[in-house]
């Protein structure tokens, strides 16, 4: 007998997501087909009868599903690789208590569909996902300008608002510097796709370089005959990987790779002062000023005084 495909799964188990309802399950099978025989963790926030939850103990074959629901009454769907957590999706507690004891690799978030309740869950699991996983928020049509007086809940912006600055900011690879600290800056680094199939929105976090893959990039950026590759893997140390003794570590391999490359040692100098080595960050600048075209000269010296008064 041919396997069902995952539409036909949601027909026979009765969710709203197939093409009978909101027509979200074609889409979701081209995305999740990679992790079909993986043994990863899904989390559904909202279970309702729990017909999506049999759907995705059927589709996936090996995968534990985390279904996560206000109502004491959804206990009675757990089973067979089906795990049942009892609380809100806006209780902070009750989320990390769930992400301390499972990594997710899909977090699917079909829950109370209220503003404040989708960005408030996507700030806490986002973060928890594992790379390479995504996020799913279904039922952005509350956020419609006639129905989100019964939808904001009570965040100040609509849900399509919040994301949309997050595709902006991804699209354009910038924020606005004021804006860039905390959940906009981490987004910018790891969020590396957003597509949406009809009323929801995907959001992939990034698997460009998982850390077991790092040795080998960097013997291949060691080799690179351009400063380009080792900066930029420093560059993944430090914003992707938060590591800066890392970071470091490759741009002092650039610097001796490219000893006359200017620049290469203005970045040493950065790092050395967030580790607060001062003085060596001052003679890295050093090092640049002295390499330093006439354009340059000027902030490279501005950077040499700030250097000076942190010396004292
Ligand atoms: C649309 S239904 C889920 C449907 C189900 N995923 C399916 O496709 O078969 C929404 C569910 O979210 C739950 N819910 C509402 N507010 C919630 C909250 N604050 N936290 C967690 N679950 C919530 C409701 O109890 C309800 O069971």
């Amino acid at each position: 007998m041919r396997e069902y495909s995952l539409d036909e799964l949601g027909i026979i188990a009765g969710t709203d997501k197939s093409s009978l309802g909101v027509n979200y399950l074609r889409q979701y099978e081209r995305i999740f087909a990679e992790f079909r025989d993986s043994s990863i963790n899904i989390f559904e926030i909202g279970v309702l009868n729990g017909a999506s939850l049999s759907m995705w103990r059927t589709y996936f074959t090996q995968a534990m599903i985390v279904g996560i629901d206000i109502h004491e009454g959804s206990r009675q769907f757990a089973g067979d690789r089906v795990e049942i957590e009892i609380g809100s999706q806006d209780d902070p507690g009750f989320l990390a208590a769930i992400v301390q004891r499972r990594t997710p690799t899909i977090v699917i978030d079909d829950g109370s569909h209220r503003a404040d309740h989708m960005i408030f869950s996507f700030e806490r699991l986002f973060p928890a996902l594992a790379p390479g996983g995504c996020y799913v928020i279904e039922d952005f049509f509350g956020q419609q300008p006639q129905r989100l007086k019964d939808w904001i809940g009570t965040s100040k912006i609509s849900a399509d608002t919040y994301f949309g600055d997050v595709i902006r900011q991804r699209l354009l690879g910038w924020i606005d510097p004021a804006f860039d600290a905390g959940m906009p800056h981490y987004l910018l680094h790891h969020v590396e796709r957003i597509e949406i199939l009809n009323g929801a929105l995907v959001i992939y976090k990034g698997s460009r370089i998982l850390s077991q893959d790092l040795d080998n990039v960097l013997a291949l950026a060691k080799r690179c005959k351009f400063s380009y590759s080792l900066t930029a893997l420093s560059i993944t140390w430090e914003h992707s990987l938060r590591n800066i003794p890392k970071a470091l570590e490759v741009a002092l391999i650039a610097a001796q790779q490219f000893p006359d490359e200017p620049w290469v040692h203005v970045r040493v100098s950065q790092l050395q002062e967030y580790l607060d080595d001062f003085e060596g960050a001052l003679q890295s600048q050093l090092r640049a000023i002295e390499l330093a075209t006439h354009d340059q000269r000027d902030s490279f010296t501005k950077r040499r005084d700030f250097l000076h008064t942190k010396l004292g």
